[in-house]
């Protein structure tokens, strides 16, 4: 038996949904439920993450089926479930698609797991998370949109990458929509600790953000049958981990935002502390002028997907 009591719920059992599992079993803060509608997909992945767990000595329980039962019970749920984005295809396309599977898995978490907090990684997922939070009606701290640190993540691999230092002393944030109208804040850049300031040039860091904004079509091109894994997975488990540990760890996440930033009544990706009641404090940083314009456009483009979502 495991000694983790937490349980985590997914929703969707491709390659997101199972590598977070598998992250997950692996920092061992959690039981895991993997739940998908293809039949055997959830238990062949799940019978898989255990075998692995057995040879890595490792005691989480991870459960794998097709039945929305398994969600009982789970402090956090992940939804995954959805069409990804083929080549050439914006998160846009996903739109309607992945709007009908939102509104299905969120009629069997409120019936069945009704205290949770719940990570939309579905796409187009600003306004999936929404979407989510209306289906839901739970609290807007309880329902979080991933996208705002895996753009980070990918913000501070083409900063290391233009500029050799390593990724760990490298901070950056990006926030705005999951999309290419997303926000680098070039401004917030820190690279180096307190005693070495290594000052990165403006073209650099340009030069970074523009990969960035491309980063996740990137990967989509490169595989033509899937999209990114590893960093979304990377993302949700460190989301994970703060939430059950309550670190209030800062982090971009899609959160409903009530007048930071200027923005209003509106998901997107903003620096918040993530502890066990999800969303905690909106942290606001001081932007340059550049960084509030795209903000408000970026803002705007994720209410046009929403009014379209009708
Ligand atoms: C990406 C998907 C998860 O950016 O939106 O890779």
């Amino acid at each position: 038996m495991s000694e983790a009591s937490k349980k985590v719920a997914i929703i969707g059992s491709g390659n997101v949904g199972s590598n977070t599992a598998f992250l997950v079993a692996l920092l061992g803060v959690a039981n895991i439920a993997l739940i998908d509608v293809a039949e055997g997909l959830a238990e062949g992945r799940a019978l898989d993450i255990c075998q692995a767990l057995s040879i890595l000595q490792l005691d989480e329980d991870v459960a794998g089926g097709q039945d929305f039962a398994l969600l009982k019970g789970a402090e956090i749920v992940i939804i995954t479930a959805g069409f990804p984005r083929k080549p050439g295809m914006s998160r846009k396309d996903l739109l309607d698609k992945n709007a009908a599977i939102i509104k299905s898995v969120c009629a069997e978490i409120k019936e069945k797991a009704p205290d949770a907090i719940v990570i939309v990684v579905t796409n187009p997922v600003d306004a999936m998370a929404h979407l989510a939070w209306k289906e839901l009606g739970f609290a807007h701290e309880k329902v979080i949109g991933m996208g705002g640190m895996l753009d980070s993540g990918r913000f501070i691999h083409f900063i290391t990458e233009a500029t050799g230092v390593a990724r760990s002393v490298v901070q950056a944030v990006v926030i705005g929509s999951h999309s290419d109208q997303m926000v680098p804040l070039t401004s917030f850049v820190r690279v180096g600790d307190e005693d070495s300031d290594f000052p990165v040039k403006e073209s650099v860091l340009s030069g970074a953000a523009e990969k960035t904004k491309h980063g996740g079509a990137e990967i989509v091109k490169l595989l033509k049958t899937g999209s990114a894994a590893y960093g979304p997975a990377a993302a949700l488990s460190t989301m994970i981990n703060s939430i059950i540990g309550d670190e209030k760890q800062v982090f971009s996440v899609c959160t409903l935002a009530q007048g930071e930033y200027g923005l209003s009544d509106i998901y997107v990706n903003l620096p918040v502390q993530l502890g066990a009641d999800g969303v905690g404090k909106i942290v606001e940083i001081e932007l340059s002028e550049e960084e509030e314009k795209a903000l408000e456009l970026s803002a705007d483009s994720i209410r046009e997907m929403l009014s379209e979502l009708g």
